[in-house]
């Protein structure tokens, strides 16, 4: 638990895209420096999600570097599979629950928070869905606790950032409307929180607030027109402190290194 009564910290980093090799150097770096920050919060977080894309392509070799890289963090961390990742991968590299082949979906309990995590990967696409009883498997977890203070994570968020090539890669509309209409029955979801689009963007999906983070190291240029140009713009990370009144969300910016 944090060091603040009847409160809950949760940080949230995403989007790292760790390589192996000198290409990775810069993001390694990069993520090195989100983790010193997170190792300087005082109270300390509950625990630490990664939302998504933690390498670029997905090997041990990489998934080695990143867990390298985040070992300093003594806090449980929970781990999200994005359109960069391989699930199995993710599960090798940390423990993630769930069998080989299933898609990384899971439940975690952070000090008062509930956390349902979604997989929102298609093998071989960098596009989201929710198919194959994925939706499903969260209709049902929603349902088992509908009193519990609940955080879902995944990596596609259900929202549109006005950068054409990135909402090609968005959640398909079909699923991201299923969605909203499973979340507008469940006020106990005080927020969705996604990567993927590497930048901070507040929406909603059937009335529930969604929040996405920054990347940690490269950042969506809002002026793209329509393309996807990432961009050394400053990085940060997001922090969610759940206290008797709900939950507030902040970006954290972070120091390059
Ligand atoms: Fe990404
Ligand atoms: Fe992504």
């Amino acid at each position: 638990m944090t060091g603040v009564p009847d409160t809950t910290l949760l940080a949230q980093l995403s989007d790292p895209h760790v390589d192996a090799g000198p290409s990775g150097d810069a993001a390694a770096r990069a993520l090195a420096a989100a983790v010193a920050a997170v190792l300087e919060l005082d109270p300390a977080p509950d625990a630490v999600l990664l939302s998504g894309d933690l390498v670029n392509d997905p090997g041990e070799e990489a998934y080695a570097r990143v867990r390298d890289l985040l070992a300093p963090l003594p806090m449980p961390l929970h781990v999200v599979a994005g359109n960069h990742d391989d699930p199995d991968g993710l599960r090798a590299a940390f423990g993630a629950p769930g069998q080989a082949g299933e898609p990384l979906q899971y439940e975690a309990r952070v000090g008062k928070l509930r956390l349902l995590v979604c997989d929102t990967t298609v093998g071989g696409a960098h596009h989201g869905a929710l198919d194959g009883g994925r939706l499903e498997w969260l209709a049902a977890r929603l349902q088992a606790a509908r009193d519990t203070p609940t955080v879902v994570a995944m990596h596609h968020p259900p929202l549109m950032t006005g950068a054409a090539a990135m909402d090609e890669l968005a959640l398909v509309p079909a699923d991201r409307t299923a969605l909203g209409e499973l979340l507008a029955g469940h006020p106990q979801v005080l927020r969705v929180v996604c990567g993927h689009v590497h930048c901070a963007a507040v929406g909603s999906a059937g009335n529930r607030p969604v929040l996405t983070a920054p990347s940690t190291h490269l950042q969506l240029r809002a002026n793209s027109r329509g393309r996807i140009e990432l961009a050394p713009d400053p990085p940060g990370f997001l922090l969610h402190l759940a206290h008797p009144d709900g939950l507030t969300s902040r970006v954290q910016p972070i120091l390059r290194a």
